[in-house]
């Protein structure tokens, strides 16, 4: 029987890595796990239950509260937060404009690393995400590092907005990424 592999996507938000994972996936019978999705269904607990991320006790009671799963709903991969279908509210600009500081607390990325390697079983996966091929899955068989132009960047995510019909302005969407990147590779230069 030949082993099912780990295949890992790192990349910058919104370069197509999903896109990328979800195609290779699909091509190879595997289970497409979208990390991002994850950190996105903890932010939006976080803001729904208006949690003070500056005080490590709440942090620690709201992590306890978390369970994040995914299923296949007619061929879409689908974040269920606690079982609730939260995959059209993760994608929203006021979790995306909180996501960045939710994921950059060390406390939120135990859980969601922890979470994400309880995700390999028997079956081959593909795990995209700006930590997998370095962090979650150092040793996957392949990995790919993905990135794109800043306004092609910004394009993807107005279009992917727009066809969920919620309201997008690419103005806002390009300073929305400039400031994850910010707090993203300051993150990863800085992770222990
Ligand atoms: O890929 P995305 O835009 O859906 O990711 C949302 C945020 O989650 C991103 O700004 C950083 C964080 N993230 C992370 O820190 N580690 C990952 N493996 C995936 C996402």
């Amino acid at each position: 029987m030949v082993k099912p592999l780990i295949i890992a996507i790192d990349g910058y938000s919104a370069c197509g890595k999903s896109t990328l994972a979800k195609q290779i996936a699909k091509k190879l019978g595997y289970v497409f796990i979208d990390s991002g999705a994850m950190y996105r269904a903890a932010t939006l607990y976080f803001l729904e239950h208006q949690v003070n991320i500056k005080n490590d006790a709440d942090v620690q009671n709201a992590l306890h509260e978390i369970n994040i799963t995914f299923q296949n709903i007619d061929g879409l991969n689908t974040t269920f937060l606690n079982g609730k279908n939260v995959e059209e509210e993760i994608r929203s600009l006021i979790v995306s404009e909180f996501v960045s500081e939710v994921s950059s607390i060390s406390a939120v990325r135990r859980k969601m690393v922890a979470l994400q390697r309880d995700m390999v079983g028997k079956y081959g996966i593909v795990m995209d995400g700006r930590d997998i091929g370095t962090v979650v899955f150092p040793n996957a068989d392949i990995k790919f590092f993905v990135n794109a132009d800043p306004m092609v960047r910004a394009q993807r995510r107005y279009h992917e907005i727009l066809s969920k019909n919620q309201k997008a302005d690419l103005h806002e969407i390009i300073s929305n990424l400039a400031h994850r990147d910010k707090i993203d590779s300051w993150f990863k230069n800085n992770r222990h």
